[in-house]
């Protein structure tokens, strides 16, 4: 009989055995922004809860091509689904964001290798990211560059940046959402003057027409600035910024009853929440609100 006791330990041993090496398979394909290695973008963690993705092409400043694509695009998966990462800031150099699509890589293609690849497609997968993105601005951002920055949900720029959609000078038009981001931030006008001259335009003045939500005096203000309101960002519920960033983004996208509508459903869903009850106790007793962070 007094070996029921130790038969059940050497199971239960067993089952934790079990456990454990299913826990230590998952850490290993556990999948970080950290644990890959890419060619052509920099990651860092300078702040809690904040990522910092740095495009790295020094040479074709930082022309926008499959391989850097590919890269950032793992890094944006990876930073979405790290539970320790919270906001992403999107930086290139203080020379250039990016200069565009590589024009090199685009010029011999024919309609069937763009439109049968579906060309470019790829490069919108910043806007599936549930995650809030600010984009930091400095020196060129044209084209594909420019509509990258866009794709952000914040984009803060130093004076020097030079934003521009200047397809019109290679015989097309933007192909990455310049046309509509565009339009939308700055109104029809001002877009339409902007892509049919290919003329660039400063970071000051961006800010003065509403596309920048914030104009630096230089590239590290610019890049500090972002990762100041990041790490603000990072400190909030998680639920509640999820939320928020779903609301905004959907008054793009739905008329105005429908969008009234759709957030107000998700504000009566945040009372579903452990840390709207958090948040409100910590108002109410004047103490500092510990988010689950559910
Ligand atoms: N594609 C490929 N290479 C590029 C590039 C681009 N978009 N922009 C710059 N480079 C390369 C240059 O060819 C050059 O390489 P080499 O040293 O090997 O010659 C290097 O980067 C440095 O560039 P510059 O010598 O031209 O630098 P600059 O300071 O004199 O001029 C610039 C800077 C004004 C940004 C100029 O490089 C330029 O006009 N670039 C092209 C900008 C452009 O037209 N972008 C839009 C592309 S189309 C697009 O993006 C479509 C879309 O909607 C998706």
């Amino acid at each position: 009989m007094n070996r029921l006791p130790n038969l059940l330990s050497r199971r239960a041993a067993r089952v934790h055995s079990a456990f454990t090496s299913t826990i230590r398979i998952q850490n290993r394909s556990y999948s970080t922004p950290s644990s890959h290695t890419y060619e052509q973008i920099q990651f860092s963690t300078p702040r809690p809860g904040v990522g910092l993705i740095t495009l790295h092409r020094p040479k074709a400043l930082n022309a926008l091509f499959t391989p850097l694509i590919n890269d950032l695009n793992t890094c944006l998966r990876a930073c979405d689904t790290d539970t320790s990462i919270h906001v992403i800031v999107l930086t290139g150099s203080a020379k250039a964001f990016a200069a565009g699509a590589d024009i090199k890589e685009m010029a011999p293609k024919t309609f069937a290798d763009a439109y049968g690849a579906d060309f470019i497609e790829s490069w919108s997968e910043m806007i599936r990211i549930k995650k809030p993105i600010i984009s930091a601005v400095n020196g060129y951002a044209l084209g594909g560059g420019c509509e990258l920055a866009m794709m952000a949900d914040i984009i803060y720029a130093s004076k020097s940046a030079q934003f521009g959609q200047p397809e019109i000078k290679l015989g097309v038009v933007p192909g990455a959402g310049g046309s509509q981001r565009l339009t939308r931030a700055v109104g029809k006008s001002k877009a339409m003057e902007i892509i049919l001259t290919g003329d660039m335009f400063s970071g000051e003045q961006a800010e003065k027409w509403g596309l920048v939500a914030k104009c630096f005096d230089d590239a590290d203000a610019c890049v500090e600035g972002a990762l100041k309101t990041a790490e603000k960002i990072a400190g909030y519920s998680r639920i509640a910024v999820k939320a928020a960033k779903e609301v905004v983004n959907k008054s793009q996208e739905l008329p105005l009853r429908e969008g009234l509508e759709f957030e107000r459903r998700v504000f009566h869903g945040l009372f579903g929440s452990q840390d709207q009850k958090i948040g409100m106790d910590a108002f109410a007793n004047k103490k500092k609100a510990v988010w689950k962070h559910e």
